[in-house]
């Protein structure tokens, strides 16, 4: 039994290999932002989400040190036993004080976010309407809720709204910018969709924070939406904010209810408080130091207007996708890139859609001009 078991994997993952499919974890021998080390070899790096070179800033690595000093490296417990420390308390109010939810909670990954969020707060008879695009953690919190469970077109209103009219008891989920096409939903007119029919609106922002809006606080202040409009939101502290973790934020009366029902946030030990001290300090450069995002931005208008002739998706943040169509092309160009010293990973199939595996470029506020001119140029040559 457990033999036929074993070949049942064997041939899965041979299946895999032989559809160009295989991903192996990359180990970098070190991170220094715009380059990193890997098998002895320096590469430049344009395929991170430290958008705003945050990663490595000394004050925030002063910040984890003296956290785990303070707190201790792991926070021992769940929130509601021993976990919940000083600092967690302190960066809920940070992320209150500059986001404007009335309250937040913590949470280790956003993937255990996203799931809390759609699984807890989805129930029986209600109906969850996704983004086709959507990111695993959604497309699984829907599914391990309770609700039924559609899609719509991409950041297409009329299908969203073709949907919302079927449907009662509905809660719209979309991204702020989306992780691998890097656009962003018309959020004021999709409020506008969900208000009309009575439906709760749900937020990722994970690749918005930090990078968009004034402060960075994110895609919704970006479309001039107040926290109160979405019925929840939520964004990841290992993106712009270059540590790890995530919250939850909305009114006291949902934060409560996730709290007493999310069993992500109930049965899993809480965030370690080292980190919980990186994230406040990065927090506060991110909201102070302005010419990292504007440095981001100048990188972004650079690149677009230099490959302006390579088939780019439409994107005007960080995230700028050249889909290239089949997993072996994808590969075969990132694997070229690499023996030119570019670290740019091919994204395929189930991550993105079947024929449009891309190169997925990130750019970050720590990459000279010099950095994106010589992409452009390696990618004019390959693509
Ligand atoms: C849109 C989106 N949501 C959620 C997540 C999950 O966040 P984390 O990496 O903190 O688990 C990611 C990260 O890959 C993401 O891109």
């Amino acid at each position: 039994m457990a033999a036929n078991r074993l070949v049942q994997l064997q041939q899965a993952l041979d299946q895999r290999a032989t559809q160009h499919l295989l991903r192996t974890p990359v180990t970098l021998q070190r991170y220094c932002g715009r380059l990193l080390v890997v098998a002895g070899q320096s590469f430049l790096n344009f395929s991170g989400n430290d958008y705003l070179g945050l990663a490595t800033a000394p004050e925030v690595l002063q910040a984890v040190a003296e956290g785990a000093h303070q707190f201790g490296a792991g926070s021992t417990g769940s929130p509601l036993v021993t976990g919940q420390h000083q600092v967690h308390q302190t960066l809920c109010d940070t992320l209150c004080d500059w986001l404007g939810f009335e309250q937040v909670m913590l949470f280790s990954s956003g993937f255990a976010a996203n799931q809390t969020m759609l699984q807890t707060l989805a129930q029986k008879g209600d109906t969850l309407l996704l983004d086709k695009l959507s990111h695993a953690s959604l497309i699984d919190g829907a599914l391990h809720s309770k609700a039924g469970f559609k899609r719509f077109a991409h950041n297409n209103i009329p299908a969203l709204q073709a949907l919302l009219s079927q449907t009662e008891q509905a809660l719209v989920v979309t991204e702020g910018v989306f992780s691998m096409d890097g656009d962003s939903p018309d959020l004021g007119e999709m409020l506008r969709q969900c208000q009309q029919h009575q439906a709760a609106l749900l937020l990722d922002d994970a690749h918005g924070l930090g990078v968009l809006g004034p402060e960075g606080k994110g895609t919704a202040a970006k479309q001039g939406i107040e926290p109160a409009d979405i019925f929840c939101s939520m964004a990841n502290f290992g993106k712009a904010l270059g540590v790890g973790g995530a919250f939850i934020g909305g009114s006291k009366t949902v934060i409560e209810y996730l709290t007493q029902f999310g069993r992500h946030y109930i049965y899993s030990t809480a965030l370690s408080p080292a980190l919980c001290a990186g994230v406040i300090k990065s927090i506060a450069l991110c909201r102070r130091q302005s010419w990292r995002r504007d440095k981001l931005h100048s990188n972004i208008a650079l690149f677009r207007r230099l490959a302006a002739d390579l088939p780019l998706l439409n994107s005007e943040s960080a995230i700028q996708g050249l889909v290239l169509g089949s997993s072996e092309r994808a590969l075969a160009v990132s694997q070229q890139l690499k023996q030119d010293g570019i670290w740019l990973s091919a994204i395929r199939p189930p991550t993105v859609p079947q024929g449009s595996a891309r190169l997925r470029i990130t750019l970050s506020a720590q990459h000279s001009a010099e950095d994106i001119h010589q992409l452009v140029q390696q990618l004019r040559q390959l693509v």
